[in-house]
């Protein structure tokens, strides 16, 4: 698998990781993407799937790195705090590599909750700093507020279909050194499927052409789409292991700069909200 340096910081992270988001796959499909490579496993104290991702990386701790996030509605200093240890009881583990804020909150200082999440660092519970749903704006305030440690990735919707990030946030994160891990990368499923079931079937048609010419699944293009941009990593989530295998074989192989201008071509028009 591909791997890709997070942000600023000395770790890597393999190209496609996997989300487990109204997850309910069970631990077969998370040991398979962590067997071939996939071994980004994202998960939110939201999202009622921290204890399969902890089963799944019992003793196999040091291969996998886990990603999760506090919720944003628990930004006060000493929320964060009771958080993180609730999500490492989940987990099952005594570090978290990498905590994310989930989405922005206006009503708590930035610098509140940067403070939580630096002493998480300090005290050695957590190994980097992430956000998620950030604006470009709000990234800059919370990178302001950062005393020791550097953001090193912001999580946000990013596909073939939803492509609003390529304007402003992308370009800052480039210049900064942080992260993209692209979430929902698939836009839900519809880009894995026919063109002949889409609400956009010209664009989709095309996908499907470029999947012909390399002999890869349109969900495989999609996701290499995605990556194909040195600072982004994408995390599609699967509960099946057939697909989690399809998935991982997104990456290791690259779209030409023809087939990259055709999809980019084919897509843009729809990128309008
Ligand atoms: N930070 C945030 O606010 C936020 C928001 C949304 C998502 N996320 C993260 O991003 C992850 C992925 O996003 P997502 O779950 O919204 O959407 P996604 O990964 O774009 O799509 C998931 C859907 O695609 C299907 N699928 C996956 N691989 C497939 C394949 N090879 N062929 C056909 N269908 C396939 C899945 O069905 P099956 O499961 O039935 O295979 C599921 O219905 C989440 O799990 C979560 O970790 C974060």
């Amino acid at each position: 698998m591909d791997q890709k340096p997070l942000g600023s910081t000395s770790a890597t992270v393999p190209a496609i990781g996997v989300g487990v988001w109204r997850y309910g796959g069970g631990v077969k499909p998370l040991r398979c993407a962590i067997d071939l490579g996939a071994s980004l496993i994202d998960t939110a104290e939201a999202y009622g799937t921290e204890k399969v991702v902890g089963e799944a990386v019992q003793n196999i701790r040091d291969r996998v790195f886990i990603a999760t996030k506090v919720s944003g509605s628990h930004l006060r200093h000493d929320e964060v705090l009771r958080a993180a240890e609730a999500s490492l009881q989940r987990l099952n583990t005594d570090y978290i590599d990498l905590y994310q804020i989930h989405w922005p909150n206006s009503m708590v200082p930035i610098g509140e909750t940067m403070r939580a999440m630096e002493a998480l660092v300090d005290r050695g519970l957590v190994k980097y700093i992430g956000v998620s749903n950030f604006s470009t704006a709000e990234l800059r305030a919370a990178q302001a507020a950062m005393t020791n440690h550097p953001i090193a990735a912001n999580q946000v919707l990013y596909n073939l279909n939803r492509r609003q990030i390529e304007a402003d946030l992308m370009p800052y994160c480039d210049a900064n050194r942080i992260t993209i891990l692209a979430y929902t990368p698939l836009d839900s499923g519809p880009l894995a499927r026919d063109a002949g079931s889409s609400s956009n079937p010209a664009a989709m048609a095309v996908l499907e052409q470029v999947a012909a010419e390399t002999h890869r699944s349109n969900a495989q293009v999609a996701l290499n789409w995605c990556v194909a941009h040195p600072g982004v990593v994408a995390i599609p989530k699967s509960d099946k292991a057939a697909r989690v295998t399809e998935n991982c074989g997104a990456a290791g192989w690259r779209l030409s700069a023809v087939q990259m201008k055709l999809l980019d071509r084919a897509f843009s028009a729809l990128d309008d909200d």
